[in-house]
């Protein structure tokens, strides 16, 4: 079978992408960077559009990621560039203290005034969240005046739904708590990654939720931000939005002879635009009529199908004599209703399989592929964040002896995961590089948390 190698994105070897990025940062700056710091991407076995709704998420790093360089300054400026080809316009220039919410950054003539939805607010509202976060954690209390140049580079496809954004935003502001604040000013350079408790990664990843709600305006519930500073290598997180707890499950037992890959569609995915929010306000009309703050609680500790038939049926009840639910489509709000509503079973069930609670199931790969395989009839059909080319791959998968595909992330562009036996991968390629040539392949190896380098 012939394939060609250039259908794989290599995750590069970091300590080259390093060296590159901080001779890079001499030219650029005039002076040296002062340290760097990455931040993976993630791919969920399952888990998508419910973090929002209190449910359950199953994310796992990947090893690639978001590399930031940085120095710090005491003038206050924050001066930005990043090295990828689709969004670098040069230098942008922000002063740090006048960043935030609504506010339009003031800024020298570097930054254009159609700044909204530029890749820099994911840097600069991280800096702005970090500052609020230490108004309360002496930790992360960041020095008056500070500032930064940074320097940033991806071996993340941008807008593939891969967390390309949460990357950013978890490198940055570690690259801030380690030159801004105390907790990094007293544990130079990589002492920081032992310094760091799980507390500390906990409110981080909060801190770059508001960010990105805040600041950039993308509905974000968590999910990604949480999987890029909490991740663990080798295992799957198990991530209850209720509390944000998590727990590290191993996955050994799904990648014994078989292998997780991602496949970048090539059709890049937009979280910012309109379409996101209006699928979560639908589903959140939803359970405003259901009478709950959060859907995952109209659902048993451990949820089962007959307990989504219940709900539903409540739903149909109570939207017998609308015309509409909260002005929204009832039809609409029921089959969002209905995603998340499955999607958090199959979580539970995820969960119970991978922790080891599920004992007689012998099969657990296949039965693993087939919950991957109708979370993306899912959102194929409930979410409706599907589209051609996702749907393409995952019937291709299928048909190449895949376990189990689905699409992951935010949808309407973005990525497909899926699960199959290595000898199956030359058939399986050479099948994809027939639907787009923009088609690019990721091995997943659940990989470790954002960290200094
Ligand atoms: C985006 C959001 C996440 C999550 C996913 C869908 O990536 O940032 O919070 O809602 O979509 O699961």
């Amino acid at each position: 079978m012939r394939t060609t190698d250039a259908v794989w994105l290599a995750p590069g070897e970091p300590q080259e992408i390093q060296s590159d990025l901080v001779s890079r940062f001499h030219e650029e700056y005039g002076r040296p960077a002062s340290g760097t710091w990455f931040a993976p991407g993630r791919a969920n076995l399952n888990g998508e559009h419910i973090d929002f709704h209190a449910g359950r998420c199953l994310p796992m790093a990947l090893t690639h990621g978001t590399y930031v360089a940085a120095a710090p300054r005491e003038d206050g400026l924050l001066r930005m560039r990043t090295l990828d080809a689709s969004l670098d316009d040069g230098v942008t220039t922000v002063f740090a203290d006048q960043i935030g919410p609504q506010a339009k950054p003031a800024a020298d003539d570097a930054l254009k005034d159609d700044s909204s939805g530029h890749w820099s607010q994911y840097v600069h509202g991280v800096l702005w969240s970090l500052r609020e976060l230490g108004a309360s954690h002496p930790d992360f209390h960041v020095t008056e005046g500070f500032g930064a140049d940074i320097l940033v580079v991806s071996t993340l496809p941008i807008g593939g739904g891969l967390s390309s954004s949460a990357a950013l935003e978890c490198a940055s502001i570690l690259a801030f708590v380690a030159l801004g604040t105390p907790l990094g000013l007293q544990n130079p350079l990589d002492d920081l990654n032992a310094a760091l408790t799980r507390e500390h990664r906990k409110q981080l990843a909060a801190a770059c939720v508001r960010a990105e709600v805040e600041v950039v305006g993308a509905g974000t519930g968590g999910l990604d931000q949480t999987a890029a500073m909490r991740a663990r290598a080798g295992k799957v997180l198990s991530l209850d939005c209720r509390d944000f707890s998590v727990q590290p499950l191993d996955i050994g037992c799904i990648l014994r002879g078989y292998r997780l890959i991602a496949v970048d569609t090539g059709q890049a995915h937009r979280l910012a635009d309109g379409q996101f929010s209006d699928r979560r306000a639908e589903a959140e009309a939803a359970a405003q009529l259901l009478g709950f703050d959060r859907l995952r609680d109209a659902l048993p500790e451990k949820p089962r199908k007959a307990d989504v038939l219940h709900v539903l049926e409540e739903f149909d009840r109570l939207a017998e004599q609308l015309e509409s639910v909260a002005g929204r489509d009832i039809e609409a709000c029921r089959r969002r209703l209905r995603h998340a509503l499955t999607e958090m079973v199959r979580s539970e069930k995820l969960h119970h399989l991978l922790s080891g609670e599920a004992y007689g199931v012998r099969h657990i790969t296949s039965t693993v592929g087939d919950i991957l395989t109708a979370g993306h009839m899912s959102m194929r059909d409930d979410a409706e964040v599907s589209f051609t080319v996702a749907d393409l791959v995952v019937e291709t998968a299928l048909a190449q002896g895949a376990e189990g595909a689905r699409l992951i992330g935010g949808g309407f562009g973005g990525s497909v995961l899926l699960l199959i036996a290595p000898a199956g991968v030359p058939r399986l390629t050479a099948a994809l590089e027939k639907i787009s040539r923009n088609i690019r392949l990721i091995d997943v190896a659940p990989s470790s948390a954002a960290h200094a380098l």
